[in-house]
């Protein structure tokens, strides 16, 4: 009841994390098309007023007006609307998958001693860890003098993220690392819009109504952040999904197909935002192209991957199906055994040889190719058994 009960937490929580998310990047994506798509305004009512830029766009079946003020206008409107909780309600409730996913559930999803005998304490502790640690790193950093060159502090920030990557890579299982590389900058875009682009927006609002002039820092401190959010928004993204493609997570190398990715949606991301200022070089497209097309051909399943295991016995359907029954069949079963299992993961059940034959594809796929089966290698599979299925594999071809 337990276990099914909390598949319902669980889907509950994606599914508002999900809603949230895309109303937070709608609203900032439209946000940076229209700050950069602006024209001077053509009335010179308008101008005096203070309106800086404005656009004109239609949807829905509506025209619209938008106007960009220099500062604020002369008298406050009475209703200001604030674009900040579809932010705040992202980071929540993508802690709570997090935490019950990967925090939770570490012996399954977090911790894999392929790559760390790690403690569950520990491994939460690191996890805990990196996303404060990076919130507070990066933070520090962007107040220092370093940020003023943004050359300069692009390179560190991608340098610094190839290291944690690195890092994460050989502490956690891949969907482990990727996940918790995808919150600590996800974390990093909501403490932007909570500690200084939304204090920011008060203090000129407030500033407005005691009659001062704002502080021009919150309006340079803001547009730092927010430039920052809107190239880290892809790459977050990509986070999210990955757990789908173990050819990602699973790779030898996959911290740094995580960076090569982070970059492809940063260089992406770069395109779109010089196309809205109707000036955009192909260059950065360009670049994340060629290196997508380096990526799929450098990950692609080599033959030297393959297990250099002495084989003790032939290999045939009934052994097979004896380790699958062994290694899998706690979870991928009509009724699961294993602790925390409602339901068979994915629906995908391996019970009679049949079933294992049919499916012979993403079982070599996942247990020799990614290794990313068993999860977190919780039953235990031998690298032996792991070539035994690679051999019954090939025969079947
Ligand atoms: C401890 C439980 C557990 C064991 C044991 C286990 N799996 Fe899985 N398996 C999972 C979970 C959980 C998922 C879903 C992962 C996700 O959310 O993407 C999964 C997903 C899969 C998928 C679908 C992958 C995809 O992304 O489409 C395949 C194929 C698979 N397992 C094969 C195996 C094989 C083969 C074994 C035995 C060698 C095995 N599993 C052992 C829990 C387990």
């Amino acid at each position: 009841m337990t276990a099914y009960l909390l598949d319902w937490v669980n889907l509950l929580g994606r599914w508002v994390h999900m809603i949230t998310g895309i109303a937070w990047i709608g609203a900032s994506f439209y946000f940076i098309w229209l700050d950069n798509s602006l024209e001077t305004p053509k009335s010179a009512a308008d101008s005096e007023k203070g309106v800086s830029g404005e656009v004109w766009s239609v949807h829905g079946g509506g025209m619209y007006h938008a106007q960009k003020y220099r500062l604020a206008p002369a008298t406050m409107p009475e209703h200001l609307h604030w674009f900040k909780w579809e932010a705040y309600t992202t980071w929540i409730t993508g802690m709570f998958m997090l935490a019950l996913m990967y925090w939770y559930g570490a012996e399954i999803y977090l911790i894999d001693p392929g790559v760390a005998e790690l403690s569950k304490t520990a491994a939460i502790a690191i996890g805990i860890a990196v996303i404060v640690v990076g919130w507070f790193a990066y933070d520090k950093l962007c107040e220092s003098d370093i940020s003023k060159n943004e050359t300069t502090m692009a390179a560190i920030l991608f340098v610094t993220l190839t290291l944690i990557a690195f890092g994460l890579c050989q502490l956690f299982s891949g969907r482990g690392a990727y996940m918790h590389f995808g919150a600590m900058l996800g974390t990093i875009m909501v403490g932007n819009v909570f500690f200084v682009i939304i204090p920011g927006q008060k203090d000129l609002v407030r500033a407005k109504e005691e009659g001062r002039e704002p502080d021009p820092i919150h309006g340079i401190r803001g547009k730092q952040r927010s430039v920052h959010n809107t190239y880290f928004t892809l790459p977050v993204l990509f986070v999210m999904i990955s757990n789908h493609y173990a050819m990602t997570y699973g790779h030898k190398y996959n911290w740094l197909i995580l960076i090569v990715i982070t970059l492809i949606g940063a260089l992406i991301r770069i395109y779109f935002v010089a196309r809205h200022k109707g000036k955009a070089s192909l260059t950065p497209i360009i670049a994340a192209f060629i290196l997508l097309a380096g990526l799929v051909a450098v990950v692609a399943p080599q033959q030297s991957d393959r297990l250099s295991v002495k084989l003790s016995g032939a290999v045939d359907i009934d052994s097979i199906h004896k380790i699958v029954t062994e290694r899998c069949s706690s979870c991928h079963a009509n009724t699961p055994t294993q602790p925390g299992f409602q339901a068979a993961p994915k629906g995908i059940v391996f019970e009679t040889p049949e079933d294992i034959t049919r499916q012979a594809t993403i079982i070599h796929q996942q247990t020799v190719v990614t290794k990313a089966m068993p999860i977190g290698n919780l039953t235990a599979m031998t690298d032996e058994e792991r070539a035994s299925i690679d051999a019954w594999f090939v025969q079947l071809k």
